[in-house]
């Protein structure tokens, strides 16, 4: 769980490595570091901290070199440190790396025996030294780095440089992702592409097992373990290095959320055809019959993700009439799911990197299921591994909260269902027509939403001291309390739970009194006299009521304390715009309570480990 960076050019790599790590900050960030050839051999600088304090302390050292390598890290191995931070370096030969080594310590061990002397509690200084160890017997970077990955299990997307070749940059990659920008005559490697998208938006991103000889003049990529070579073209990326900065927000957090308007409006571009009722799933590749024949659907993912598979399973169920269960999927993989014939597995992660997902899809697939992936990079396992892809045009989310990847997500599932339902005559075309109309009005009435924003910082500023947070939904906005829990805990460290608003009763009603405010969701649907009821037994023992209400909706008005109000949507777009006050509230606790909003404690962006 780590950003690794790699630069080739003819510019001087230190201030392309630092830039290009904090595009990558959000992967991990309890130690940094880069190193370089330059003209007094290789250069190594590296701190405990972020990338910020790895700035500061090379501050005014006049570093120069034209090749370097750079990385952020998320401890797996070893405590943060100056010491564990990579680089690391054996003799000439310096690497960085994302992943885990899995058998590290019996390759540590045997080197040990053979006189290797180790300075770091990391399984990648394995890597420094097994590489080290063949060009002892004579050969070059590429053919020594082939070696010794042979003896390497577990996952990696490594960089490596050498003092005695100066003019090459190997990189390669094995369940950790690792793209090459294509810069004249410059390149790079990362483990993302806005760590280099304001040089170039040329990218060949590698598969796995496959590693890439870089010099100045162009990049050659081999298959490793087949030994054989493989051609790669690249693509575009049509990115804007803007999309992938603040662009004048105080975090990334608040700029995702204001970017929804537009995610939501990418993700559905080009895939609604009003006149044939149809949504157009070109990259889908899951044939119709299949979704004809589907006896069963399983979503599966993490975190909000799986907050975007409950609300999933209400919109699939309700247009479609498909059964579907819903799993997180660290227990998914470890729970013998029963799979029956005729079952396909949606898993949704917005990196396409998340270990439980993969795994748990991986064990999908083992069972003998179909699988989709929902997913907002290009590039990453998930989707290359699936048999059918659905990708969220959200663009790069950079903080550690997920926001526009979730309401885009939902977009996303919205549009598989409908797709199902046509497909298996749940719903005629005159209903599709009238969903696709909501649909193409939601960008507009996420704006709307938006403009709540005063409102909600109000509320915070009224609630920032309290310990605790209970957030009551129902039905397909139960998933959306959860949700709007969970952002509150990650950023703002406040205690909240989630919860249906009808299980309340049975359990949680004790907690209520003066200090711990119910914030209720509570749409113009079927559920809505529930909810108010749900408000009044609040009220009625002395607890805070902030209602997030559809607009005109004056029954809340006398129950609660503090109302939002929500333009209106069709029930099953509900959850998309209930979830912006959610958001919005959890931001600003946080800003109000001077937590680190991008980078909550303990938190990486995409969890790549179990
Ligand atoms: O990349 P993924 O969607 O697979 O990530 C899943 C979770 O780790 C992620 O949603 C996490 O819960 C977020 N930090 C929540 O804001």
């Amino acid at each position: 769980m780590c950003g690794i960076i790699g630069y080739i050019g003819n510019k001087n790599a230190i201030p392309i490595l630092i830039n290009g790590l904090k595009r990558l900050e959000y992967r991990g960030y309890d130690s940094a570091g880069i190193s370089f050839i330059g003209s007094n051999g290789i250069g190594v600088r590296r701190c405990a901290g972020k990338i910020k304090d790895l700035e500061s302390s090379i501050r005014g050292q006049r570093l120069r070199g034209i090749i370097g390598v750079g990385h952020t890290r998320w401890a797996t191995h070893g405590r943060p440190s100056e010491r564990n931070a990579h680089p690391h370096r054996a003799g000439g030969i310096v690497v960085v790396h994302n992943g885990i080594i899995e058998n590290y310590f019996e390759l540590r061990e045997a080197l040990k025996k053979n006189g290797h002397v180790f300075t770091s509690e990391t399984d990648t200084e394995v890597i420094c030294h097994l590489i080290l160890s063949y060009t002892k017997k004579g050969h070059g970077l590429e053919e020594a780095t082939k070696k010794a990955l042979k003896h390497l299990q577990g996952a990696y997307a490594i960089g490596i440089i050498s003092e005695s070749e100066p003019d090459r940059l190997v990189a390669v990659k094995n369940d950790s992702p690792l793209v090459i920008g294509m810069g004249r005559g410059e390149y790079f490697i990362a483990s993302d592409i806005p760590a280099f998208l304001r040089y170039t938006k040329d990218v060949i991103i590698l598969d796995n097992g496959e590693m890439a000889t870089i010099t100045r003049n162009g990049v050659e990529i081999s298959d490793v373990f087949r030994d054989k070579p493989v051609k790669k073209k690249p693509v575009r990326i049509t990115w804007s290095p803007s999309m992938a900065e603040k662009g004048g927000y105080r975090h990334f957090m608040l700029k995702e959320i204001y970017e929804q308007p537009r995610a939501i409006a990418d993700t559905i571009r080009g895939r609604l055809s009003l006149e044939k009722a149809e949504v157009n799933l070109n990259e889908f590749s899951l044939k119709e019959t299949l979704l004809k024949k589907l006896n069963k659907i399983f979503l599966v993912a993490c975190g909000t993700s799986w907050h975007a598979a409950l609300v999933g399973k209400y919109m699939i169920e309700d247009m479609a009439r498909v059964p579907c269960e819903v799993d997180i999927a660290s227990e998914f993989r470890y729970r013998k799911p029963i799979i029956p014939r005729g079952s396909l597995v949606i898993v949704i992660t917005q990196s396409g990197e998340t270990a439980d997902t993969l795994a748990a899809q991986r064990e999908a697939k083992r069972l003998g299921a179909k699988v989709l992936s929902i997913c907002n990079v290009i590039g990453s396992t998930s989707p290359r591994e699936a048999d059918g892809v659905f990708f969220t045009h959200s663009g790069p989310e950079i903080g550690v909260a997920s926001t526009k990847a979730f309401t885009t997500q939902l977009t996303a599932l919205y549009l598989f269902s409908i797709a199902l339902a046509k497909v298996r005559g749940a719903l005629t075309a005159g209903a599709v027509r009238e969903l696709f109309t909501d649909l193409l009005q939601l960008p507009e009435k996420v704006e709307e939403a938006l403009r709540v924003n005063d409102t909600v910082l109000k509320i915070a500023k009224k609630f920032r001291h309290v310990r605790d947070f209970l957030y009551l939904g129902r039905g397909i906005n139960y998933p959306i309390a959860l949700e709007g829990a969970l952002k509150l805990k990650e950023i703002s460290y406040i205690h909240a739970e989630g919860y249906p608003a009808g299980e309340m009763k049975h359990g949680p009603i004790a907690l209520i009194d003066n200090n711990m405010p119910v914030l209720a969701l509570a749409p113009e649907d079927s559920v809505l006299e529930k909810i108010i009821s749900n408000m009044e037994e609040v009220k009625t023992r002395g607890g805070k009521v902030i209602a997030v209400a559809s607009e005109g909706n004056s029954k809340v008005l006398s129950r609660a304390s503090h109302v939002v109000l929500m333009p209106r949507t069709n029930y099953y777009l509900t959850p998309i715009i209930f979830t912006i006050p959610l958001h919005l509230l959890a931001y600003h606790m946080a800003v109000l309570r001077k937590c680190n909003v991008d980078q909550p404690r303990n938190l990486a962006k995409s969890v790549t480990v179990e």
